[in-house]
């Protein structure tokens, strides 16, 4: 028996136990006479004690040779500490210690493990089983099984089925890029790993399952940001014989579900919001309506002046940022200059102090009068005391840059609490997008996505306003699930095809499968997938997933700890009939 305790469970009752523990040196006191050790396992920490008159020279003589991570085994008995530690939960007691066996040294690692610690993200992320053994990283991933846990039982009380789909699958040219599997078996054709299970998962529905729901790796191959990972989990669910507000009250009742296992937060119904209202009011599909800084239009207000530069913009619109009147000439400027960075690309910024008695000071007084800017400040929902900022510009684009702007001022102003919880479905996307590079129409969610009844006589008209069946749910401003209702015939999944430009033969080639087996009874059918390393981290209060996810890639794709991804060598090139020519 390795041990008969974990370093988190001795407490005051256990004193003159007989205890055996296992675990890792955190750190050591020497102090000649008596060494102090900090006994740490998964589940806490424990102080050993080797008292020079208690405890035998050979085992006083190990203890002072014990390093930090080395593995040890000691017996020994609990006493009472005499200086006791209030921060962890095994601060009354100590085990004097009367056996000592080292299980494995361990070289110094190249970091501190401890909660604060000076190892930088790159030397972590390359020894990420230590970094594993640090309470933030530790305590996000029994988070995150916690939350998986809770949903599995949620999920599986309602009947979900929980089913396996295959990982090589093949490949389409829709969505993201995908990653590519070489076939040895099959020279010259390839797998691709699948991008989210989709068409399985609508293929278990025609197979009468009803409701399945699977927590599975997903693989996209695109640029990465905090919130994305190259590969990700889904909790991807689906539903038969259901309709939209269905889906809807089944997965408010999860995200509910959690928030009060995981927070003890009530919340009640969710809000709603349709795409446009999302793009008008926040300039942005997922808004962060924890707090408030909603878009005024200006265009009525602000042109049909002399300034050119509203005059000649599709859109003028600008946002309320509280209290901030009393910023000075700098910090104004810095804003601009924040604008203006590449990132977020406006050419420039107006503004308007909204003084404290009630007089406007704007950039641009040499065209606006104090009544012409007491309308901003009725269209910004801006009092006394603000300051309107204002950008001008094509209507996506400005929208972007505001929204962009609108929550960097949530950041800096603190509005952005990690404890509060604002979930809030945004429905009725649109079904189509254009796409500038290709100069055609894809599919705003995916090509099953059902149109909406009433708009489906625009898709040859005005194809860009079909509405689709389509929601996100939405936590604190991040896109947390999103799903749909589904096209369950042939005929109308024959017909987006075709609005997506695959002719009839090509549409055939790639989801042949799909159309086939919609002519086999396919049930009225849609679902939803939650990111799950998303929805955890936000659960856990933050916004980028890596932290959550044990083994993680960086920005670049890579997992710097087995370093891949890698060369591989010419003879399994030449296995998988694939010659390559990097010159
Ligand atoms: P969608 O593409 O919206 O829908 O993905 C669902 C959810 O997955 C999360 N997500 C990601 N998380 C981390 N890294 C990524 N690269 C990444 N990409 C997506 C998001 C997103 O809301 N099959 C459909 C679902 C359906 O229609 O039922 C789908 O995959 O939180």
């Amino acid at each position: 028996m390795y041990r008969s305790h974990n370093c988190g469970e001795l407490r005051i009752a256990d004193i003159n136990r007989e205890v055996t523990l296992a675990g890792w040196v955190q750190k050591s006191r020497d102090k000649g006479f008596m060494v102090w050790v900090d006994l740490r396992d998964r589940f806490g920490i424990t102080q050993l004690i080797f008292d020079e008159s208690r405890t035998s020279t050979s085992i006083m003589q190990q203890a002072k040779g014990l390093g930090r991570e080395f593995v040890i085994q000691i017996k020994g008995s609990v006493i009472e500490r005499e200086s006791k530690n209030k921060n962890i939960a095994t601060g009354d007691i100590e085990v004097l210690v009367n056996e000592l066996t080292v299980l494995n040294a361990s070289e110094i690692p190249p970091f501190t493990i401890e909660d604060e610690t000076d190892g930088g993200e790159d030397i972590r992320m390359k020894y990420r089983y230590l970094d594993i053994r640090r309470n933030p990283v530790k305590n996000s991933l029994l988070f995150r099984h916690k939350v998986t846990q809770e949903v599995r039982n949620y999920l599986s009380n309602l009947d979900f089925c929980e089913v396996e789909t295959p990982y090589l699958i093949k490949s389409t040219p829709e969505g993201a890029r995908d990653f590519i599997v070489p076939s040895r078996m099959n020279p010259g054709q390839f797998y691709a790993l699948p991008q989210s299970p989709q068409t399985f998962k609508q293929l278990l529905m025609v197979g009468g399952l009803d409701r399945y729901f699977q927590i599975v790796k997903c693989f996209r191959d695109e640029d990465l940001r905090a919130d994305r990972q190259p590969e990700f989990t889904q909790i991807d669910c689906e539903m038969s014989f259901i309709e939209q507000e269905d889906i809807l009250d089944v997965f408010e009742g999860l995200t509910r579900h959690l928030l009060k296992a995981i927070h003890k937060i009530e919340v009640s119904k969710f809000p709603r919001m349709t795409f446009d209202e999302a793009m008008r009011t926040y300039g942005n599909d997922k808004p962060d309506i924890r707090f408030g800084m909603k878009f005024g239009e200006l265009n009525a207000v602000a042109q049909h002046k002399d300034f050119a530069v509203f005059n000649n913009a599709e859109l003028v619109v600008g946002i309320a940022i509280p209290q901030a009147a009393s910023y000075t000439r700098k910090q104004i400027d810095e804003l601009i200059e924040w604008v203006k960075r590449p990132q977020v690309g406006a050419s420039g910024m107006v503004y308007c102090k909204c003084e404290l008695d009630g007089s406007y000071k704007s950039s641009v007084d040499k065209f606006y009068d104090q009544a012409d800017l007491s309308k901003w400040a009725e269209a910004t929902g801006a009092v006394a005391g603000d300051l309107i900022v204002v950008l001008s510009g094509p209507t996506l684009k400005t929208r972007t840059q505001l929204s962009a702007l609108r929550m960097e001022m949530g950041n800096r102003l603190g509005l952005r609490k990690p404890n509060e919880f604002a979930p809030l479905w945004v429905i009725d996307f649109p079904l189509l997008e254009w796409d500038e590079d290709s100069a055609r129409y894809h599919a705003m969610h995916h090509p099953f996505t059902s149109p909406k009844q009433e708009d489906i006589h625009l898709l040859d008209t005005n194809p860009g306003k079909v509405r689709a069946n389509a929601y996100d749910l939405v936590l604190n401003g991040n896109e947390i699930g999103g799903g749909s209702i589904r096209i369950h015939d042939k005929e109308t999944q024959a017909l987006m095809f075709k609005h997506l430009g695959f002719t009839a033969d090509e549409a055939q080639e790639q989801f042949g499968f799909l159309m086939n087996a919609f002519q086999y009874g396919a049930p009225p059918h849609g679902g939803l997938a939650f990111g799950l390393d998303r929805l955890t981290a936000i659960l856990g209060g933050q916004e980028t997933i890596r932290d959550f996810i044990a083994f993680p890639k960086n920005n670049a794709g890579r997992d710097v700890m087995i370093d891949a991804p890698s060369p591989i060598a010419g003879s399994q090139l030449e296995e998988l009939s694939i010659a390559l020519d990097l010159d």
